[in-house]
């Protein structure tokens, strides 16, 4: 069972953040560091991703995106690419009763028709079994690409106007974000990327308009609950103003 907040997570309620989203980058550098291949990077980031999800539900946090893979890691070379998907599926199934045991619901973003079959078929088996959960949804950016998705909504509207289901009139914030991956999630509130890089790397363009931006000098393989908990204690220190004063 998950203890409550207030328990645990040493930000108060009000300022927590309901949306944090990751970039969850620098497992490549962090093993090469150490003398050993890439993807020893990859698999200990696991370590790292079961930690910050278990941290984040017990914080209180609604939801959280994980950027795990985007569409330009397909560019990669193909082992690495073919170890990253194996991890992924041995992920989504030994995970699923930790998920469980922490209320989370999963969904995944990005383009699912590319990953694997047994990528595909393990997260709609580990999505299916954690539907019934109401605590926090945790979010996968698989193949991910905002600039795509994006194109993907102007395309879907410019097609419901053709078929006279809609008014180029009509075409507003909320419509063009209801055409997003994310229609059913609210913006994230909070952006952490590990690592060091200064960019968003086509991640949540549209999306990520008023968050607060937070970069670690962490590499990923070494952010755990108490990297997670004082990002969120940053975030609680934060003043936003969305263009206000
Ligand atoms: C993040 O770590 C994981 C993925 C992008 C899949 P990287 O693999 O990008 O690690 P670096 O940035 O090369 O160190
Ligand atoms: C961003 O990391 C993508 C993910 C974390 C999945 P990258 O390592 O691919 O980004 P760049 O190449 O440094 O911009
Ligand atoms: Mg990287």
């Amino acid at each position: 069972m998950t203890a409550p907040a207030a328990q645990l997570s040493p930000v108060a309620r009000d300022e927590l953040p309901t949306h944090v989203a990751i970039i969850l980058d620098g497992n490549g550098r962090w093993a090469k560091a150490r003398g050993l291949p890439r993807v020893e990077g990859h698999r200990r980031g696991v370590d790292s991703a079961r930690a910050v999800i278990r941290a984040a539900a017990q914080a209180g946090v609604k939801y959280l995106t994980l950027y795990t893979f985007s569409a330009e890691n397909w560019n990669r070379p193909q082992d690495e690419v073919a170890t990253i998907m194996r991890y992924l599926t041995v992920y989504l199934k030994r995970e699923c009763p930790v998920l469980n045991e922490n209320h989370v619901r999963l969904e995944a973003i990005g383009q699912i028709h590319r990953l694997p079959d047994d990528v595909r078929n393990q997260l709609n088996k580990t999505r299916a079994a954690l539907a019934h959960n109401q605590g926090m949804t945790l979010i996968l950016a698989l193949s991910y690409s905002s600039r795509a998705e994006i194109v993907d909504a102007a395309r879907a509207l410019a097609q419901k106007v053709r078929e006279g289901a809609m008014e180029p009139g009509e075409i507003d914030e909320a419509a063009f974000a209801h055409h997003l991956h994310t229609r059913h999630v609210p913006d994230p509130d909070l952006l952490i990327r590990t690592s060091g890089e200064m960019r968003l790397s086509n991640f949540l363009l549209w999306q990520l308009s008023y968050a607060e931006l937070l970069v670690t000098p962490v590499a990923w393989p070494e952010f755990k609950a108490k990297e997670f908990r004082a990002a969120l204690e940053e975030y609680a220190r934060r003043h936003r103003r969305f263009g206000g004063v």
